[in-house]
Formats: C-alpha cells, sequence, structure tokens
C-alpha cells in the first residue's frame, strides 16, 4: 500500500467560473483566477491564472484573454483545457515517472453531457489514469462538513462568479436544484452600469469587483458599515480620469434587482422540495457557500425573506475545493462520483 502511493499523485480540482483551486495532499496548492492569455495569431496560451488576469482589460490587438468557464458552461474547449494543463503545471515537477494520476474534479452542476466528457478528455491530456467528476453542489455540502449520506434534508446555495446553484442534498444526491446566472459577475457589471449611469464614469470589470469587496452589501443598513471608498475611473462627459467617492448604501440599492432574483431563485428551490425534506431544512437552516456568499448582509437579507436560519460557510471560497478534496480520500464509497462509465 505505502509502495502504491509512493508512486500516486491525487489532485481535487475545483473548476470554478471565477477561481480555480487545486488540493494535494490535504494542501491548497493552487489558487488562481479561471482565466487564460492567448496570443491571437499563434493561438499559443501565453499566461493563465494571475498572470493573465493581470493582462485582463489591458490587452492590445494581438492578446486576448478568455474566461473559459464564464456563465457555467465551458464556453472554449480548448481554452479549457490549457488552463487546466497551466494549473496542473504550477504545481511543479513533482510527478515521477510511472506515477499513477488520480484526479477529482468539480464542475458547475449545469453542464452538458458533451462538456462532461471534455472534461474527461482533458484530464486523459494531462495523463489522469483515474478521473471522476462531481457536482458543484455536493462539493459544496462536504466542504461545509455536512453528511451528505444521511437521509435529512439540508440546502446549499454557492453563489460563484457565473452562477448561483441551490440545491437539496439527501441521501448522497441531489434532490432538487435551481441554477441562474446570476452571481458575482452580474453583481460586479450591475456596479459598471451603476457608476456609469449615476456618477458619469467608466470603470473597468476589476475595479468594480474591487468596489464590490470593498463596499458590497446587500442591504441598505448595516450594523458594520464599511467605509467609503474613492474609485477611480474616466469621465464620460471630459474623457479625463477622475475620482470619485462611493458608499455601501448606494451599491446595496445598484445590487437589489440582481439579488431579489437569487432570492426568488431560493423560494423556487423552496417550493420545489419535497415536505419531509422541507421540515428537515426548517430545522437545519440554508448554507451559503462561493464568493458570493461574503457579500456583507447576504446572509440576513436571505434569512429575512425565506425566515429561515442562514450560515455562512468557514471561508467559503474554499468550501468547495475542500469538498472535492474528501472526495478524493473516498472514491470507492461515494456513489455520486462521476467516473466515465456514467456519461
Ligand atoms: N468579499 C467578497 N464580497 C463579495 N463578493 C466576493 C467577495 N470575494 C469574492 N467575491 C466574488 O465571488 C466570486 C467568485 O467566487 P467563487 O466561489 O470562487 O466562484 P466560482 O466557484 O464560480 O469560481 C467572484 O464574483 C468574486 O467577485
Ligand atoms: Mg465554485
Amino acid at each position: 500500500m505505502k509502495f502504491f502511493s509512493l508512486f500516486t499523485q491525487e489532485l481535487a480540482i475545483d473548476l470554478g467560473t471565477a477561481n480555480t483551486l487545486i488540493i494535494q495532499d490535504g494542501k491548497i496548492v493552487v489558487d488562481e483566477p479561471s482565466i487564460v492569455a492567448i496570443d491571437r495569431k499563434t493561438g499559443q496560451t501565453i499566461a493563465v491564472g494571475h498572470k493573465a488576469m493581470q493582462m485582463h482589460e489591458k490587452t492590445h490587438e494581438s492578446i486576448k484573454t478568455v474566461r473559459p468557464l464564464k456563465d457555467g458552461v465551458i464556453a472554449d474547449f480548448t481554452a479549457a483545457e490549457n488552463m487546466i494543463k497551466g494549473m496542473i503545471q504550477m504545481i511543479g515537477k513533482r510527478r515521477r515517472l510511472f506515477s499513477h494520476l488520480k484526479m477529482v474534479i468539480c464542475i458547475p452542476s449545469g453542464i452538458t453531457e458533451v462538456e462532461k466528457r471534455a472534461v474527461f478528455e482533458s484530464a486523459d491530456h494531462v495523463d489522469s489514469k483515474e478521473t471522476y467528476l462531481i457536482y458543484e453542489p455536493l462539493a459544496a455540502a462536504l466542504g461545509i462538513g455536512l453528511d451528505v449520506e444521511e437521509p435529512v434534508g439540508n440546502m446549499v446555495i454557492d453563489i460563484g462568479g457565473g452562477t448561483t446553484e441551490i440545491a437539496v442534498i439527501a441521501l448522497s444526491g441531489i434532490v432538487c436544484d435551481q441554477s441562474i446566472r446570476i452571481a458575482g459577475d452580474e453583481f460586479t457589471s450591475d456596479i459598471m452600469t451603476y457608476m456609469r449611469h449615476q456618477h458619469n464614469i467608466l470603470i473597468g470589470e476589476r475595479t468594480a469587483e474591487k468596489i464590490k469587496i470593498e463596499v458590497g452589501s446587500a442591504l441598505t443598513e448595516l450594523d458594520n458599515p464599511p467605509d467609503d471608498i474613492a474609485v477611480n475611473g474616466r469621465d464620460l462627459m471630459t474623457g479625463i480620469p477622475k475620482q470619485i467617492t462611493v458608499n455601501y448604501s448606494e451599491i446595496a440599492g445598484c445590487l437589489d434587482k440582481s439579488i431579489s432574483k437569487v432570492e426568488d431563485a431560493v423560494l423556487k428551490a423552496l417550493e420545489a422540495t419535497p415536505p419531509e425534506l422541507a421540515a428537515d431544512i426548517y430545522k437545519t437552516g440554508i448554507y451559503l457557500t462561493g464568493g458570493g456568499a461574503l457579500l456583507r448582509g447576504l446572509d440576513k437579507r436571505i434569512a429575512q425573506r425565506t425566515r429561515l436560519t442562514v450560515h455562512v460557510a468557514d471561508d467559503p471560497l474554499r468550501a468547495v475545493v475542500r469538498g472535492t478534496g474528501i472526495a478524493l480520500k473516498n472514491t470507492d464509497r461515494f456513489s455520486f462520483l462521476i467516473d466515465r462509465k456514467n456519461v
């Protein structure tokens, strides 16, 4: 057994729309934005992850940046594969000759059979000998520390970059789920639109994301409000760079519509939940994960709307990869893992 493990490399990969994380030997060894920079002429990948993100929105005509999974589907198969390759290479040359590579890859639950096959193929191309896929809500539930095998219903809401996935999990399966394309990216674009209309200032995606993280809020009144921040952009009237001050209440106002859509989807998922499981959720409450769970006041707002207890997972940006890591250690036990024969 020991001999065998010496020649095995095991990876748990969270292939997120915004961030890709990899766990090896129980440690997070990769945590990078899901983006690649490509040379338009040769089609070659120039950079992956943080390096590619630094180029984002600053490219010239011969370079483009691509987020291969932007909307929860694989928009660009080649870019997705090159991204996976690049991220695995970041771990370094720890692979030995004849090593047996085993991977569990977490995927958005909305992806199609064709996309699943493409993920398996990409795994083949990095020489994986044993590959499993896991749906994001199950990985999130495992990462939160829920016992997914029990005959007890739990509701998990994962608010990522491209999609919000709302799922009720019981007996090792997803009983009902809702996936909507309103999540962190949409919040960011709401902020860009608001800045243009309200303050006549053009800002980029990264500045908008910074605003969201620093003063973003789901409620117009918070108990512990963040300080106002200064924002730089280009004045629409004069064309000259300018600076304005932004406070959290106005950001809460501009995010209101999108957050309502998330709430509506949560209510829809609750309505679709079989009564015995609904009774469980009444007791256990709702769990929030994904980067969107960090938005100030979101837990409170969902709690007010649903009248249920809402828990924010510890370290919500990493719950899914931690859960995928748990799945990796239990590939012979968890029946919900998808292997090649299932697709
Ligand atoms: N503190 C924060 N407040 C609000 N949103 C955040 C915060 N931190 C990260 N996010 C957002 O979370 C999203 C990424 O979450 P993540 O769970 O990594 O997504 P995915 O699983 O789709 O890759 C991004 O839209 C990012 O802007
Ligand atoms: Mg995710």
